[in-house]
């Protein structure tokens, strides 16, 4: 059999379950990385599913990753998000770790909104700063659209020369701009994971052109650009990468520098989303 031909069974079978939970249609969808799930906290008329419940989702078992879906309204748009991702190192399947973004945009969301926790490769990037993802280099060796193509959901061939919406980028830097927020624009590198990266394969990364190192996203934002959705990536970036500082890397660490950016991202993401609909479609 080949790969990716459950998709189709299984997201009809996760929308249909949700759909007798949230009667919303979310206009934007979000993804929460590792300590910034708080922003779904504050969502009004909130109803949360934990991953556990929807056909097909698997559970994350990362620490700071709480794993439901969370419906309401952030500045009176109706939203959606799933507070904590799965991750190809968990031993998930691709298609087990888009399933969220797929049910997402599914039910009715045009835009994608993700956030996660990055390594930074550049010293213009230091621990606590917030970098707008322009592109991104998927260095897992894997995709999730490897196998059987399913056409509802968009081309064998998908085109990523813009898989970073230029317009939302613009108005994200604009937000930050007006709020006083410090907002680089950077190239993610997306790797497996999940050991840290030796101070040899940052040396590497440098030179390929990345400015931040993680081990999410790619997958979500192709899945994401296969279905056609528009697209804007922030990460937190929560520590040099390995051999730029004398600490060595602790996912304690990770997590605890993400919460102490979270209010920040939050204040960030609440400007974008209050402005997202006076943008040209
Ligand atoms: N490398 C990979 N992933 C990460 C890092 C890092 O340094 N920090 C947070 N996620």
């Amino acid at each position: 059999m080949l790969l990716n031909t459950m998709t189709a069974s299984l997201l009809q079978q996760s929308i249909a379950y949700v759909r007798t939970r949230i009667t919303t249609r979310p206009a934007l969808a979000l993804v929460l990385g590792s300590g910034l799930g708080a922003l779904a906290d504050d969502f009004a008329s909130a109803v949360s599913i934990p991953y556990t419940d929807i056909p097909g989702m698997e559970r994350s078992s990362v620490q700071g990753h709480a794993g439901r879906l969370v419906a309401g309204t952030l500045e009176g748009i109706d939203v959606i998000a799933m507070q904590g991702r799965l991750h190809p190192y968990e031993g998930h399947a691709l298609e087990a770790v888009v399933l969220g973004v797929r049910l997402m945009l599914s039910l009715g969301a045009a835009t994608l909104l993700v956030t996660n926790a990055a390594g930074g490769l550049d010293p213009a990037l230091p621990a606590g700063s917030l970098m707008l993802i322009e592109d991104h280099i998927n260095l897992s060796g894997r995709n999730c659209l490897v196998g059987g193509n399913d056409d509802a959901l968009g081309p064998r061939f998908p085109d990523m020369s813009r898989a970073y919406d230029q317009a939302l980028s613009a108005l994200c830097l604009e937000v930050a701009g007006e709020l006083g927020i410090n907002l680089t624009s950077g190239v993610y590198a997306g790797v497996l994971g999940p050991s840290y990266e030796t101070p040899a394969e940052v040396r590497m990364l440098r030179q390929l052109g990345a400015h931040a190192v993680g081990m999410s996203t790619v997958q979500e934002v192709i899945a994401a650009r296969h279905m056609g959705a528009r697209v804007l990536g922030l990460s937190c970036i929560t520590n040099p990468a390995a051999g730029l500082s004398a600490e060595p890397l602790r996912h304690d660490d990770v997590e605890r520098r993400a919460k102490a950016s979270a209010a920040q991202l939050s204040q960030l993401v609440r400007g974008v989303v209050a402005r997202v609909g006076s943008l040209p479609a």
